[in-house]
């Protein structure tokens, strides 16, 4: 198919720009292929050869990069120590995912499983200093009406117009990065809210992954439900706003090389796995809240079931075969789920306490048996 002029080098520059390190010719044509359709490899090579170094500098061991592109990380790691810790066919790392992404070889992640922080500043140095110390801060503890203890939730309705513009572009830099590691049809699943996920949705279709629909976890939350503040009595038959009675889990892909056969035989995806012959894997799964049992082997504020993530991470690899990554990975709970069906992982974690808590709790959420969640 005829290319309409200009549109080899954006798709040249659109993948370099979030590879300050640069990228080899075949991991660009790769890229490139996904996304315009096939260019040959021999023309790319010429292209950066004839654009260097006006537009591109080569690097060393054949790696090409943007020339003069003021790189600028979003979030640089900086006091983010480096390490990684493996048990069974699980990788978790102590990073900021953005820079890691940055240094991740192209096409090497099959699936994503995650559930990301969105306040920006709730996972913040400070903002966790005054959870751990528990007064103050954007974290509130829900009423207590049955006697059992409630855990913090971040306050999302507090958030103003920059925070939500941050929010969009924070969401967008994390896709741009996260997009050329992944294979062509690779699944992109994200935990979101009510209140966020049109900003989310936007940000990632933005950047070029394609929306695929949402799955609905049902989970009865503490959100929403309330009377006014402060006019409880005078408005007893009113609720301010839904009480939330489910979790919407958005799902992307990166686009698919040729047919959804042609890609699944090539990177082994491009599909869900079927829940069985007669069941395809479906867009609604019932949940309960994170069990007192789990959250005590994982003490993290927004820990995830294993029964709910079960079902997902298994769903996200259509063959079964493959790589997992949790960018937020939190106490690891992905992860858990991952080894648990015998799937390869990796999370990535840029607090040192959730990583600690993590290296503990993976291998004991992974042993856990399941009745329901
Ligand atoms: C909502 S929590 C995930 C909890 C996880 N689902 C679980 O079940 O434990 C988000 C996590 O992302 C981490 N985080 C925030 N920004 C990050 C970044 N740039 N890189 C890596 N981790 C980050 C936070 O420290 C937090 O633990």
């Amino acid at each position: 198919m005829r290319k309409r002029p200009g549109e080899v080098r954006d798709a040249i520059v659109n993948v370099l720009k979030t590879r300050p390190r640069g990228a080899s010719v075949a991991e660009i044509t790769q890229h490139v292929t996904t996304f315009i359709g096939a260019v040959p490899a021999s023309s790319i090579r010429s292209y950066l050869q004839l654009n260097t170094p006006e537009l591109f500098a080569r690097m060393n061991r054949a790696q090409y990069a943007l020339n003069g592109f003021e790189y600028q990380p979003l979030a640089p790691p900086q006091g983010v120590a480096n390490r990684s810790i493996r048990f069974g066919q699980s990788t978790l790392v102590q990073d900021d995912c953005f820079a890691w992404l940055e240094r991740r070889p192209l096409n090497s992640i099959h699936a994503v499983v995650t559930d990301p922080p969105y306040g920006l500043v709730e996972y913040s140095e400070l903002e966790q200093k005054k959870l751990r110390a528990g007064k103050g801060g954007v974290w509130r503890i829900p009423p207590s009406f049955d006697g059992s203890q409630r855990s913090p939730l971040p306050r999302f309705t507090t958030l103003k117009q920059t925070d939500l513009d941050a929010l969009e572009q924070f969401f967008t830099a994390w896709a741009e990065r996260l997009l050329p590691v992944l294979v062509p049809g690779a699944n992109v699943v994200v935990a979101s809210n009510p209140l966020l996920s049109y900003l989310v949705s936007g940000a990632l279709a933005c950047a070029g992954l394609e929306r695929r629909g949402e799955i609905a976890r049902l989970v009865m939350t503490m959100r929403g439900g309330d009377r006014p503040k402060h006019a409880h009595k005078e408005f007893s038959g009113v609720s301010v706003m839904p009480r939330s009675m489910w979790e919407p889990w958005l799902v992307f892909r990166k686009p698919l090389e040729g047919r959804a056969q042609d890609n699944l035989r090539k990177w082994g995806t491009g599909g869900f796995r079927r829940i069985s012959a007669e069941r395809p894997f479906g867009d609604v799964i019932e949940s309960s809240p994170t069990r007192s049992s789990e959250r005590a082997l994982a003490p993290h504020p927004s820990l995830k079931p294993q029964g709910f993530l079960r079902q997902l991470v298994r769903g996200v690899l259509p063959l079964g075969k493959g790589i997992v990554l949790d960018p937020f990975a939190g106490a690891g709970s992905t992860l858990a789920a991952a080894e648990a069906l015998g799937y390869e992982s990796i999370g990535v974690e840029k607090d040192a306490a959730y990583f600690n808590v993590a290296t503990k709790a993976v291998p004991k959420l992974a042993r856990l048996a399941l009745n329901t969640d």
